[in-house]
């Protein structure tokens, strides 16, 4: 399951990514914002974060305008690594290297075509489970 999440700023760019897990049959939780009506990006951040972190969902998707804020809150949340990517590349090392499960974008950053491609690459993309890498990431932890 993954959890999905935005602000008005991502909204649009969310609604995309809702049709195109819809059209995957990929199991999604959509935990708002449900309008362009101005909202606050941290709330939508911690719920998703807290989706994820909980161990309800697998794996979290954010956007708000710049990907930037929300991302913050999310990696406010204990066991949260929130990755801003708008590239494919980042999109795959944040999984190999970082075990990122949350994936951050900016709307008026990238568009769909773009966003959509870094979400395939994120979803498809395994930790590696290199010992260099569990060892940083167990040094975040502390
Ligand atoms: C909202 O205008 C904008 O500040 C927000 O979407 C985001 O870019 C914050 O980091």
């Amino acid at each position: 399951m993954i959890a999905i999440g935005s602000d008005h700023g991502g909204y649009a760019l969310k609604e995309e990514i809702v049709k195109y897990l819809k059209e995957q049959n990929i199991d999604y939780k959509d935990i708002g914002c449900y309008s362009e009506e101005s909202c606050d990006y941290p709330q939508y951040g911690k719920a998703v974060a807290q989706l994820v972190a909980s161990g309800e969902c697998e794996k979290g998707i954010l956007i708000c305008g710049t990907g930037i804020g929300i991302s913050i809150a999310a990696n406010k949340v204990k066991g949260i690594r929130a990755a801003l990517c708008h590239d494919c590349f980042s999109a795959q090392a944040a999984r190999e290297h970082n075990n990122a499960n949350i994936l951050a974008m900016g709307a008026r950053v990238i568009g769909p075509g773009l966003a959509i491609k870094i979400v395939e690459t994120f979803l498809a993309t395994d930790f590696s489970n290199d010992e260099r890498h569990v060892r940083r990431i167990s040094q975040i932890e502390e």
